[in-house]
């Protein structure tokens, strides 16, 4: 097993004996731009910055500083390679794009499961866990988690809207006029550019499960081999608008455990009371120094959340919210 180091981003990821470098990326979740993978069309292009590498076109040594095809590349000692196509979490710029509309569904009482088709969609990168904003002539952006993983064909939202919620029913009224919509995207920092080398912890309070979503499904694709622990958090048994997904994910995948969290389960004051979805997870007893954490909710459970996982151990660091971004402490 070798290490290999990718620059300007950073990202590190691992390659077996014998196994080329664009497919241990990708088994990695490290999203390579590829297309021949056969070393013709050049696109997984990179420069070999440092350790011995090995052509397997012409079984030749790769000399230091010179390009490279990482289809076509195996790693003999650990690498580093310059290869700015790979960017780190939140490093894509945004981008608006005209969406259309696929698919509008009301999955419950109050959240629409909306799917967008975008124009050469190969082309357009994100990461897993990011979000876009919905831009509607003369109205502020709404922002949505994505909730498809980066290699899903559609991008999928889940939108919580209502009459008495003006600015989200417009954008339900926009979707289901027919006509396409503006929508830009990637935005947000919390999120994964490649598997992580530890256990991961997902809460989500509401539609945040959205996000949890997208990082769940990116996860499944790639060679991930740590525990994953999903804790959902709603108001109302009718408010898990996507249970059966999660409890799914519980029965087919080991790995990974679901922890529903309902506030009907002890009192009907959920709203007021977040400590409750923070007090399941403290009870779970993970190790916290071994942890990496997404959060997606209020400011207030997000908050409350970190500073007592902080409390028992988790290391600075190893706390993701887009909350810290949008709604930072003064
Ligand atoms: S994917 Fe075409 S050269 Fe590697």
């Amino acid at each position: 097993m070798t290490r290999i180091r990718l620059q300007p981003s950073g990202i590190v990821f691992q390659a077996l004996e014998k196994e080329d470098l664009l497919s241990a990326a990708a088994s990695a979740g490290i999203r390579v731009p590829a297309a021949c993978r056969n070393g013709v069309c050049e696109i997984c292009e990179a420069r070999l910055n440092s350790g011995q590498a090995l052509n397997t076109r012409n079984q030749q040594p790769i000399p230091v500083g010179q390009r490279l095809m990482m289809c076509r590349t195996l790693a003999l000692t650990d690498l580093e390679l310059e290869i700015p196509a790979v960017m780190a979490s939140g490093q894509y710029q945004p981008r608006k794009f005209q969406a259309k509309v696929v698919d509008v569904r009301s999955i419950s009482h109050d959240v629409y499961r909306v799917a967008l088709a975008l124009p050469r969609r190969r082309d357009i990168a994100f990461h897993a866990g990011q979000y876009l904003s919905v831009l509607l002539p003369g109205a502020d952006p709404c922002y949505f988690s994505i909730a498809s993983s980066p290699a899903a064909e559609n991008i999928e939202l889940h939108i919580q809207a209502s009459p008495d919620w003006v600015s989200a029913q417009k954008v339900i009224d926009a979707l289901t006029s027919g006509q396409d919509v503006t929508v830009e995207l990637p935005h947000g920092k919390a999120c994964l550019s490649a598997a992580p080398e530890k256990s991961l912890l997902l809460v989500a309070a509401g539609t945040g499960f959205a996000q949890m979503k997208s990082l769940v499904e990116y996860l499944k694709e790639t060679t991930f081999t740590h525990t994953v622990k999903l804790f959902w958090g709603v108001r109302k048994h009718e408010d898990m608008y996507l249970r059966s997904l999660a409890q799914q994910w519980h029965e087919d995948w080991d790995a990974f455990t679901f922890v529903p969290v309902v506030g009907d389960d002890e009192d009907n004051d959920w709203g007021g009371h977040h400590d409750q979805l923070v007090r399941a997870v403290l009870a779970s007893g993970a190790d916290w120094r071994n942890t990496e954490v997404h959060a997606s909710g209020s400011p207030a459970m997000v908050y409350t959340l970190m500073d007592a996982l902080l409390a028992e151990g988790l290391p600075e660091g190893a706390f993701f919210s887009d909350v810290l971004e949008y709604a930072p402490r003064a």
